[in-house]
C-alpha cells in the first residue's frame, strides 16, 4: 500500500516538475522551484518600484494576517514603496497596542512611523493554536532562510495542487509540490482579483506572488539598490582612476621608453676595423 502511494507520489510529481518546468529529485518529496527572471537580478539593477509597493499591499491585506515582519517598522518604508505622508497614513490604519496608560491599563492607538509592523499573534502558541498546529514563520528574512531565493516565493504560492494519487491529506493540511514534504498547513491564499490595486495592475494570482517575492526579497536585502549604486560609483571611480594612472605612467616613462642609444666607437678602433695599420701597431704577419 505504501509503496503504490509512494510511486504515485513520486510520479505525481516528476509529471508536475516536467510541465512546470521544475525540477524532481528522485529522493526528494517536493520540486525545487524554477528560476525566474527577475529583473532585479542584474548587475546594474535595482528593484521594481511599483512592484514592492504592490508587493506590500499584498503583504498587508493578505500575509499579515498570518505573517509577522519582525525586522521591519513603518518608517523603513518610507522612500521604498511609499512617501512619508502616505505612510503615516499606512501607519495610522493600523491599531497598535501600547501602555500602560496612567490607569496602568494597555489601549490601542494608531500605528505611527516608528512602530514595528503589528505581529498577528500574541506568542507562538497562539499563532499554533490558529493554523492546525503549524506557526506562520516571520517572513522578514524568508527569501534568504530557505536557501531557495524569491523563486521559492512564487513556487510556493503558486504551488498548490490536487494530492498525488493514493496520498490522504489530514484535515487543515494541503497539497503544494514545492513545500518540503509535499504538504503544508498554510492554506491557498491567492486568487485572481483578490486585492485592487492602485496602479491598476490586474491583480492575477501570479502577478501578486511576484509582487509579493520582490517585496520579501526586498526585505530580505534592504541595502541591495544602495550597494548595488555604490558598487556602480566605485567601479566608476576605479575606472577613471586606472586611466590616469596609466596616461601618468606613460609621462613619466616618456623620456626613458623614447630615449635612444647609441655607441660610437673611438676613431682609432674605426679604422682599424676598415684595415689600417696605425703608427705604433705591429705590422700585420708578425
Ligand atoms: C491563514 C494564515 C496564513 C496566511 C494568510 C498566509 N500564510 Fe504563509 N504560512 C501559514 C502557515 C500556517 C505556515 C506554516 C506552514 C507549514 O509549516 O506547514 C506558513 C508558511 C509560509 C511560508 C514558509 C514555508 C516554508 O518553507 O516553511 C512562506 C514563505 C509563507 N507562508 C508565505 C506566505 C505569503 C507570502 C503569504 C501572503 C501572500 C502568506 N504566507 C499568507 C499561514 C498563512
Amino acid at each position: 500500500m505504501f509503496g503504490r502511494f509512494a510511486l504515485g507520489g513520486t510520479t505525481a510529481l516528476a509529471g508536475a516538475g516536467v510541465l512546470l518546468g521544475g525540477q524532481a529529485r528522485a529522493d526528494s518529496d517536493n520540486l525545487d522551484p524554477p528560476h525566474y527572471p527577475w529583473a532585479h537580478r542584474g548587475a546594474f539593477s535595482s528593484f521594481d518600484a511599483a512592484s514592492l509597493r504592490r508587493g506590500f499591499e499584498v503583504y498587508r491585506l493578505v500575509c499579515a494576517t498570518c505573517h509577522s515582519l519582525d525586522k521591519f517598522s513603518f518608517r523603513n518604508l518610507v522612500g521604498v514603496t511609499h512617501t512619508e505622508d502616505q505612510t503615516k497614513r499606512v501607519a495610522a490604519a493600523f491599531k497598535i497596542k501600547d501602555g500602560p496608560n496612567d490607569q496602568g491599563e494597555m489601549y490601542e492607538r494608531p500605528g505611527r512611523l516608528t512602530d514595528g509592523f503589528p505581529k498577528p499573534y500574541e506568542n507562538k502558541e497562539a499563532g499554533r493554536y490558529a493554523n492546525n498546529g503549524a506557526f506562520p514563520p516571520d517572513l522578514s528574512l524568508m527569501v534568504k532562510a530557505r536557501g531557495r531565493t524569491e523563486d521559492y516565493i512564487v513556487a510556493l504560492l503558486t504551488g498548490y495542487r490536487d494530492p498525488p494519487f493514493g496520498q490522504v491529506l489530514r484535515p487543515g493540511n494541503y497539497s503544494n509540490v514545492y513545500m518540503p514534504g509535499g504538504t503544508t498547513s498554510m492554506p491557498k491564499q491567492l486568487s485572481d482579483g483578490l486585492v485592487d490595486y492602485e496602479d491598476g495592475t490586474p491583480a492575477t494570482e501570479t502577478q501578486m506572488a511576484k509582487d509579493v517575492a520582490i517585496f520579501l526579497a526586498w526585505t530580505a536585502e534592504p541595502c541591495h539598490d544602495a550597494q548595488k549604486l555604490t558598487g556602480v560609483k566605485f567601479l566608476t571611480c576605479l575606472g577613471a582612476l586606472t586611466v590616469l594612472s596609466l596616461g601618468l605612467k606613460r609621462w613619466k616613462w616618456l623620456s626613458q621608453k623614447t630615449r635612444r642609444i647609441t655607441f660610437i666607437p673611438p676613431l682609432a678602433s674605426r679604422l682599424r676595423s676598415l684595415g689600417r695599420t696605425l703608427p705604433g701597431d705591429k705590422p700585420p704577419g708578425q
